[in-house]
């Protein structure tokens, strides 16, 4: 246990151009949430919390291998007669591999961009055009968490997963420096400032 707590992360975040831009695409849905919730970003049970269970799935570009996991999104539909105007805000916890649509939606998701009690009328459709852009995400008062993840293995494997990134940037690259046992002065001064 030691070990695992004795390292110091380094992060370095980025905004690629137009991340922020409105973009035009189409959603589908995946029946269960739950499809989500095992995806592609390893949040398991976690990411049934996130968000009210508004997960995504999305295709390669947007995830980045793994590195748009967590981002969020506000995606509206543009049938104005079915869905509201602000639509629905999702996280990414999946990669998206059918190239059909940008983002496959949890179906609480997929039913949030309605208008009240309109939610079947937008199931319905299957596959809805929508605009979407990036948006901060809203963790509340949840700060940026390294979690270590139950894989690891001391002292030569260490898994770990970052949860709750606000803002509207990614995480491109973490250093990892395993401090002398000896040495064991943890700065969470430093650790807590890499909140966004
Ligand atoms: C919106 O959806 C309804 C129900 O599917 C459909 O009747 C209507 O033509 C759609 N409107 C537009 C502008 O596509
Ligand atoms: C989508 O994937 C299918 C099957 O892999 C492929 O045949 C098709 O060309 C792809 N379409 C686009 C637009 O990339
Ligand atoms: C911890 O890190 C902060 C920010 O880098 C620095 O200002 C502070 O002096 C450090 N504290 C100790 C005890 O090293």
């Amino acid at each position: 246990m030691g070990l695992f707590l004795c390292v110091l992360f380094f992060l370095v975040f980025s905004a690629t151009a137009c991340d922020r831009c409105v973009h035009q695409t189409k959603v589908a849905y995946f029946s269960s949430a739950s499809a989500l919730s095992a995806g592609a970003c390893g949040y398991s049970s976690l990411a049934i919390d996130f968000n009210g269970g508004q997960l995504a799935a999305a295709v390669p570009s947007l995830y980045k291998d793994g590195a748009g996991c967590g981002a969020c999104f506000q995606i509206r539909c543009k049938n104005t007669t079915l869905c509201t105007e602000e639509g629905t805000r999702v996280i990414v916890t999946d990669l998206n591999r059918n190239n059909r649509t940008d983002f496959v939606l949890s179906s609480r998701a997929f039913m949030a961009m309605a208008h009240k009690g309109m939610g079947q009328n937008v199931l319905k459709l299957g596959i809805a055009d929508v605009e979407y852009k990036r948006v901060p995400c809203d963790y509340k008062n949840k700060n940026l968490a390294v979690r270590v993840e139950e894989s690891s293995q001391k002292p030569n494997y260490l898994a770990i997963k970052f949860l709750y990134q606000g803002g509207q940037t990614e995480i491109v690259a973490v250093d990892v420096a395993q401090v002398n046992r000896k040495l064991y002065h943890l700065n969470t001064t430093a650790i807590g400032s890499y909140e966004s």
